[in-house]
């Protein structure tokens, strides 16, 4: 059906009946971290010309918030590294439709932009931080300063937002042995605070993934040792499954790819800052939308029918596979997860 013709609010709906509602809008593949489990030590950045600009992803969030679309969340690599990313911002906000804009974080650069985000219109942060010892901090992310994020978060809390979450990517024999203390950390500040279980994204040089993997249901008994948990019903529509503890108003929630598989449920997509629209993070299927943003300039209609005509590719679900080399070579940061 032409758009035009459509009275209804239009929504976007996969072949599996799944609605999209999510849009997950990475505006920079570069990173001032180098997570081990992210990206390999000696990474390359695309080219600028190559990165969508300001403008080009103002289109994009635009035409998806045409189609239904009520919640963005920006990524990166390291949004915050982006310039001017607060002129971005603001504009999504004000989208008409938009219900929520929200933002995934290293946290690096916080202290100085929390309250220029906050201003802007992000409601909810997550801040990346899987480990509250210095000298692991540093050797997780390579280069990464604690202290810094630790700034970066106080400045978070009082810039006001409404939720902030902690993720942890918990891997064995690196941070395994730090859930307990993650969770106490969150419990005294009031963060929510999410376990990750690590995504075979890229062909990374530290570790075997297979040797790392550290399963979401041996860190809840972890900390439920020490804090009893139990599930709630709330959802944010993602991945995160979360529990509540009696004596603590905050969540804690289990991002567990492999060990109890959400694809289902998926309501979302993601766009690369190279424009390519992603239709599942551990798959390939994907448009190019920067191909009909730079080849039919100013044309919202085009674009839109791209990401409609988009949707019938979204697949089943990813196939993640930790034993074998990873089949999808794109590295985190150049999907924002
Ligand atoms: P909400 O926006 O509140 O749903 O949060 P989120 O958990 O999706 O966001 P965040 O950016 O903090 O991502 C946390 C982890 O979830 C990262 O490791 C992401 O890669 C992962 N993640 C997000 N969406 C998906 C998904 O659709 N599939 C898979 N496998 N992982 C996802
Ligand atoms: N597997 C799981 N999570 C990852 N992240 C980055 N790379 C991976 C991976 N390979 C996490 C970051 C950040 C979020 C966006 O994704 O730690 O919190
Ligand atoms: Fe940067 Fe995030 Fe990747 Fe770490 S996980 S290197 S902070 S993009």
């Amino acid at each position: 059906m032409p758009l035009e013709a459509q009275t209804e609010a239009p929504a976007l709906i996969d072949r599996f009946g799944r609605r999209v509602d999510y849009v997950r809008l990475s505006v920079t593949d570069r990173c001032d971290f180098r997570c081990v489990y992210c990206m390999g030590e000696d990474v390359q950045f695309l080219p600028r010309p190559e990165i969508l600009t300001l403008e080009e992803l103002l289109a994009v969030g635009r035409a998806f918030v045409a189609l239904g679309v009520r919640r963005i969340r920006v990524t990166g690599g390291e949004p915050l590294v982006r310039r001017d990313l607060p002129w971005l911002l603001e504009r999504l906000a004000r989208l008409p439709g938009l219900e929520e804009l929200t933002l995934t974080t290293n946290g690096s650069q916080l202290e100085r932009l929390a309250g220029p985000l906050a201003a802007a219109g992000v409601s909810r942060l997550n801040v990346s931080l899987d480990s509250l010892r210095p000298e692991r901090f540093r050797a997780l992310t390579r280069v990464g300063d604690l202290e810094r994020v630790l700034a970066g978060l106080r400045a978070a809390q009082a810039a006001g937002f409404k939720r902030i979450r902690l993720n942890a990517v918990i891997l064995q024999g690196r941070n395994e042995d730090e859930v307990v203390d993650l969770v106490a950390f969150a419990r005294a500040e009031g963060f929510d605070l999410a376990f990750i279980e690590e995504m075979p994204l890229g062909e990374i040089s530290s570790h075997a993934r297979s040797e790392t993997f550290h399963p979401s249901a041996r860190i809840r008994a972890d900390i439920a040792r020490r804090y009893p948990l139990w599930p709630i019903a709330e959802s944010t529509g993602g991945p995160a499954r979360y529990y509540q503890m009696a004596d603590s108003p905050i969540r804690v929630g289990f991002i567990s790819p492999h060990s109890q598989n959400f694809c289902e449920q998926c309501n979302r997509v993601r766009v690369t800052a190279q424009g390519r629209l992603l239709l599942c993070l551990g798959q390939e299927h994907s448009a190019d939308l920067r191909a009909v943003l730079r080849g039919q300039p100013g044309d919202d209609r085009a674009l839109r029918e791209a990401i409609v005509a988009a949707m019938a590719l979204k697949p089943r679900g990813h196939d993640f596979d930790l034993a074998n080399r990873p089949q999808i070579l794109r590295f985190m940061n150049h999907t924002g997860g």
